[in-house]
């Protein structure tokens, strides 16, 4: 076991892997004086604390002190990677301008695209990891980040480049989503036709090529996009392989929910100004409302009454910070979550589902993610609280004992970096992570490996069923796939990354090979080590391995 977390005084979650639809939000399953375990980043039980053995022999044990635990919060809709401030569009609308109006005379994202357009890679990064790490301190475990922000191909793909590097950089799973149709850009003004081509057929592909986005989403809206270019969007990037979004019915009801559920989208963001026949399609749908209290309430667009609709119609609603200069400059979810409570008049229940399963189907994570269940990954935050009505009541200022994240606990300075993992390495070799698992030890067993180009873009992440074997044999078994790969994808020098320091240490010749089974998998490691011109082999700590074990368990999961 990897970790214990002892002495729980509550522990609140909703459960299942499917979103929670309207009322059904409202009931989240709660455990007394509990305590959680976890190994490999995953939850491996909750039980009464008193039911805990003796004896036992946790790498890392906390204290949660009596603390309220909650599923990490997930963050289902932000556009983080940005620059520049538009605090002067928030007075004016102060004064009486309206979002629309400030966009169609040039201010709007158009602004905030200037910035991009102009802002250097490195800076994107660094602002945007400082936002994130900022959120991570208010207990969010994942987010989803946007582009849309470059609207030509170059910068979106800046942006992109900035969303892979922060999804490396951890500890938070990003969810990257390509929002190439956020705005017409000013080169295409009189030309839609032409941008929406130009987003469908060079963007799209390319970034799709490129695995930079896992999601499309387009901004659906008068001076936006019209419902049926964001179907031709949309359609393209279903084709292209991407899950898809909409920002929809925010300040004007054109029909992008319906063409949301009709796509089969996994949300359909902000919805102001939804009807009953969009509700009606939503309670239908597995498709999830992401509503967004922190950008209604500072564009300043009551009625705030659409949320209670969509509980009370059977939607699923997720909420979100929707982080982004223009309309919402928030980055914590918990004060999302009080926001949702005091303007939607949601329950703190339906909060609670909204913020963390509800949210982690809206990005396609419900399997794995959102709940303190077993099998799950263990992103998990103590707060200094009694019960969940505090953390609205209490305005988003529960202080946070802890975060935990895939099973790391958060402190300090969280973002171990590429560097420290040589990620980036300059002679253009494969950086290769390789992991195996046995749920026994022997037991069903699978192999992770992840394969990425020395700049970072992700050739291969991938898991392989092996049967029933050992954890050792698994390791070897990855190894050997990755290998493989590598030789199938044209590599010539490696840097190989295992948590395994046994592997690691025999193919180093540091350690004897005494099992006979790994025998015969470690001479042909080497015959195909043999092959590359340049091999190095690392050990990293498990939690620096965290793909290379999803990969892993995703096939354990499947097989
Ligand atoms: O979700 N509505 C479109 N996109 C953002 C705002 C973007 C901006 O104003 O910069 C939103 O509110
Ligand atoms: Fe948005």
């Amino acid at each position: 076991m990897d970790l214990l977390i002892r002495r729980v005084g509550r522990l609140a979650t909703p459960r299942g892997d499917k979103p929670l639809k309207g009322r059904q939000a409202d009931h989240v399953s709660e455990h007394a004086a509990c305590a959680v375990t976890v190994s490999k980043g995953r939850f491996v039980q909750i039980l009464p604390e008193k039911a805990l053995p003796r004896g036992l022999t946790p790498s890392r044990e906390i204290d949660a002190e009596g603390c309220l635990a909650t599923p990490g919060l997930v963050d289902p809709h932000t556009h983080l990677v940005f620059s520049g401030s538009r605090a002067k569009e928030f007075e004016s609308r102060l004064r009486g301008a309206s979002y629309l109006e400030i966009a169609a005379k040039g201010g709007g994202i158009q602004a905030t695209v200037r910035a991009v357009r102009r802002a250097g890679e490195e800076a994107l990064f660094r602002e945007a990891q400082g936002r994130l790490s900022r959120m991570l301190a208010q207990g969010t475990c994942i987010a989803e980040v946007k582009s849309g922000y470059g609207l030509d191909l170059e910068t979106e793909l800046k942006i992109l480049r900035v969303v892979d590097r922060l999804r490396r950089a951890g500890p938070q799973e990003i969810v990257p989503t390509f929002l190439g149709a956020h705005a017409l850009p000013p080169e295409h003004a009189k030309d839609r036709r032409g941008f929406v081509d130009l987003v469908a057929k060079e963007m799209l592909p390319r970034v799709a090529r490129e695995r930079l986005a896992e999601f499309c989403d387009v901004f659906c809206e008068s001076g936006a996009f019209t419902v049926e270019e964001s179907r031709a969007i949309l359609e393209a990037a279903r084709q292209a392989g991407l899950a898809l979004k909409i920002h929809a019915e925010q300040f004007t009801r054109l029909g992008g929910t319906r063409l949301a559920c009709s796509l089969e989208a996994a949300s359909a963001d902000h919805l102001a100004c939804v009807g009953d026949e969009e509700i009606a399609a939503l309670a239908k749908a597995l498709t999830v409302a992401v509503v967004l209290p922190g950008s209604a309430l500072m564009t300043g667009s009551p009625p705030y009454a659409y949320p209670r609709r969509l509980l009370d119609g059977g939607a699923a609603v997720a909420i979100a910070t929707d982080c982004n200069p223009g309309t919402s400059h928030l980055e914590s979810m918990p004060l999302a979550m009080a926001l949702a409570c005091a303007i939607y008049k949601m329950t703190p229940a339906e909060v609670l589902t909204a913020a963390t399963l509800n949210a982690a189907c809206a990005v396609g994570r419900g399997h794995a993610a959102g709940s303190v269940e077993p099998g799950k990954r263990a992103d998990l935050v103590l707060w200094e609280a009694e019960e969940i009505r505090e953390i609205p009541y209490r305005f988003g200022q529960v202080p946070i004992k802890r975060v935990i994240c895939k099973g790391l606990v958060v402190e300090g300075e969280v973002f171990s970096g590429e560097d420290a993992l040589d990620t980036k390495d300059e002679n253009g070799a494969f950086v290769i992570w390789v992991d195996g698992a046995s749920r026994g030890n022997p037991g069903p067993a699978a192999a992770g490996v992840v394969i990425e180009t020395a700049g970072g873009r992700t050739l291969l992440d991938e898991g392989f069923a092996l049967g029933e074997t050992t954890n050792n044999v698994a390791e070897y078994s990855a190894l050997l796939k990755a290998l493989e790969e590598a030789e199938r994808l044209g590599a010539k020098s490696l840097r190989i990354h295992a948590d395994s320091e046994l592997l690691v240490k025999q193919i180093k010749g540091e350690y004897k090979v005494r099992h006979a089974n790994l025998k015969p998998l470690h001479e042909e490691a080497k015959k195909r080590l043999s092959r590359f011109a340049d091999v190095q082999i690392r050990h990293v700590r498990r939690e620096q391995n965290t793909r290379a074990d999803a990969a892993a368990n995703r096939a354990l999961d499947k097989a």
